[in-house]
C-alpha cells in the first residue's frame, strides 16, 4: 500500500512525513515544487531510505500528476501543497491563485480520474484529504466563540481567499462526482523545522542573532498554537476514520496574542541560551507598522474530531513551545542553511532551476 502526498518538503508536510516512516511500514510518495518554503535538508534522514519516494513536481501539472498516481496507485492523497505565507500573499497574490486554486483543482481532477478506474474495494476505501486552515473562516470578535466546522467562510487576506476557494473546489468534487474527500481546517502550527519567515521561528532566530524581535501593531493579536506533530497525528486519525464529505476542525486549544509569544520565547532563551550582556532577550521586541487587513483573532473550536474520532493535542503551550524553542538550539545547521540559502543552491545543483 502506498499514500502520496504533496508538499512534504515543507514546514508541516515534511514533519508528516518524518513521522509516518517512524510509525508506519507503508510506503509514502512525496511530491513537491521545491518552492523557497520546500527544504529537501529536513528529510535528510530519509536519504535512500526505501518506504520514502520524492519526486519534484508541481501539483498544477495534470500530466505530470496522472503519471505519478498511474506510477505508484496510492490508497490516498493528502493535499499539504500550498502557497502558505499571507505577507507573501498581500506583496504578490499570483502564485496563490496558481497553487492554491489552479493546483487543487488539478490535483482533483487527476484524482478523480484515478479513482473512477478503480475497482470497487479500493475505490471504496481511497481517500483525498485536503489540509486547510482555519483562516478561510475570517477574523473573530474578542470572546466570540470559537471556529466550528459550521462557521461562514469569510477569508480576509489573498492567502485565506484561496484557500476557502480550493476548499470548495474539494467539497464540489465530492458532491457533484463523489470522489470521497477529507477537509481538514487547523490553527497556526508551530514546531521543527518551521521556516523562519513566520512569526515563532523568525521571533527565536533574531533573539539569537541579536536583531529586533519585529511585533506588528499592537501585538495584541490572538492565534491558537498547534503543536505540529499533534497536527500530523490528527491528519492520521482523519485519514484513518474520518467520513468522506467531512471536514474537522484540529487546534490546540492554545489561545495567545503575538506578544505573549514572543515574551515567552524570550523567556526561554533566557534560561536557556542567555545574553552574553546579561539583559533579557525582550529587550529587543520592537513595535513594527502592522499588517494591512490583519485578522484580529483566530481560536478553534476542535470538539467534533474529539468526539467522532478520539483525537485531541498532546502539547499544551508551554510543553510545545519549549520543547521547538530547544530544537532550534539544538539544530542551528538547519536555520543556518534556510538563511543563508545553502538549501536552494544544492536544490539547483540537484534539480536545475
Ligand atoms: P510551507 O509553505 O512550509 O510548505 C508548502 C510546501 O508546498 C513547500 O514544500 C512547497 O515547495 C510546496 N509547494 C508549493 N507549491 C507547490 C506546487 N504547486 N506543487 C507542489 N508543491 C508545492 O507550508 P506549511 O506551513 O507546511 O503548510 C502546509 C499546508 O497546511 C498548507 O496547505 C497550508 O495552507 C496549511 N496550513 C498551514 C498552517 C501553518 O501554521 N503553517 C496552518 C493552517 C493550515
Ligand atoms: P504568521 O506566523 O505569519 O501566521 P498567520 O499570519 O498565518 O497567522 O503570523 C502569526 C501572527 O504573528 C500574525 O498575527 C502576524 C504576527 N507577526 C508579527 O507580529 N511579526 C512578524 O514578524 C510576523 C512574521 C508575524
Amino acid at each position: 500500500m502506498t499514500i502520496l502526498v504533496t508538499g512534504g518538503a515543507g514546514f508541516i508536510g515534511a514533519n508528516f512525513v518524518l513521522d509516518w516512516v517512524a510509525q508506519s511500514n507503508e510506503r509514502i510518495v512525496n511530491v513537491d515544487k521545491l518552492t523557497y518554503a520546500g527544504n529537501l535538508h529536513t528529510l535528510a534522514p530519509l536519504a535512500n531510505h526505501t518506504q520514502h519516494a520524492f519526486v519534484r513536481a508541481d501539483i498544477a501539472d495534470r500530466g505530470a500528476m496522472d503519471k505519478l498516481i498511474a506510477q505508484y496507485r496510492p490508497r490516498a492523497i493528502v493535499n499539504f501543497a500550498a502557497e502558505s505565507h499571507v505577507d507573501r500573499s498581500i506583496l504578490g497574490p499570483g502564485e496563490f491563485i496558481q497553487t492554491n486554486i489552479i493546483g487543487v483543482f488539478t490535483l482533483l481532477e487527476a484524482a478523480l480520474a484515478y479513482w473512477k478506474g478503480l475497482d470497487a474495494e479500493p475505490q471504496a476505501a481511497f481517500r483525498f484529504l485536503h489540509v486547510s486552515t482555519d483562516e478561510v473562516y475570517g477574523s473573530l470578535a474578542p470572546g466570540a466563540p470559537a471556529f466550528t466546522e459550521n462557521h461562514r467562510y469569510e477569508p480576509n487576506s489573498p492567502y485565506s481567499a484561496s484557500k476557502a476557494a480550493s476548499d470548495h473546489l474539494v467539497r464540489a468534487w465530492h458532491h457533484t462526482y463523489g470522489l470521497p474527500v477529507l477537509t481538514t481546517n487547523c490553527s497556526n502550527n508551530y514546531g521543527p523545522y518551521h521556516f523562519p519567515e513566520k512569526l515563532i521561528p523568525l521571533m527565536i532566530l533574531n533573539a539569537l542573532a541579536g536583531k529586533s524581535l519585529p511585533v506588528y501593531g499592537d501585538g495584541q493579536q490572538i492565534r491558537d498554537w498547534l503543536y505540529v506533530r499533534d497536527h500530523c497525528s490528527a491528519i492520521r486519525r482523519v485519514l484513518e476514520a474520518g467520513v468522506p464529505g467531512q471536514t474537522y476542525n484540529i487546534g490546540g486549544c492554545n489561545e495567545k496574542t503575538n506578544l505573549e509569544v514572543v515574551r515567552t520565547i524570550c523567556g526561554l532563551l533566557d534560561e536557556n541560551a542567555p545574553r552574553a550582556d546579561g539583559k533579557s532577550y525582550s529587550e529587543q521586541i520592537t513595535f513594527v507598522k502592522d499588517r494591512p487587513g490583519h485578522d484580529k483573532r483566530y481560536a478553534i473550536d476542535a470538539s467534533k474530531i474529539e468526539r467522532e474520532l478520539g483525537w485531541k493535542p498532546a502539547e499544551t503551550f508551554e510543553s510545545g513551545i519549549r520543547k521547538t524553542v530547544q530544537w532550534y538550539l539544538d539544530n542551528p545547521g538547519w536555520a543556518k542553511d534556510v538563511i543563508s540559502g545553502d538549501y536552494r543552491d544544492w536544490v539547483h545543483k540537484q534539480y536545475g532551476t
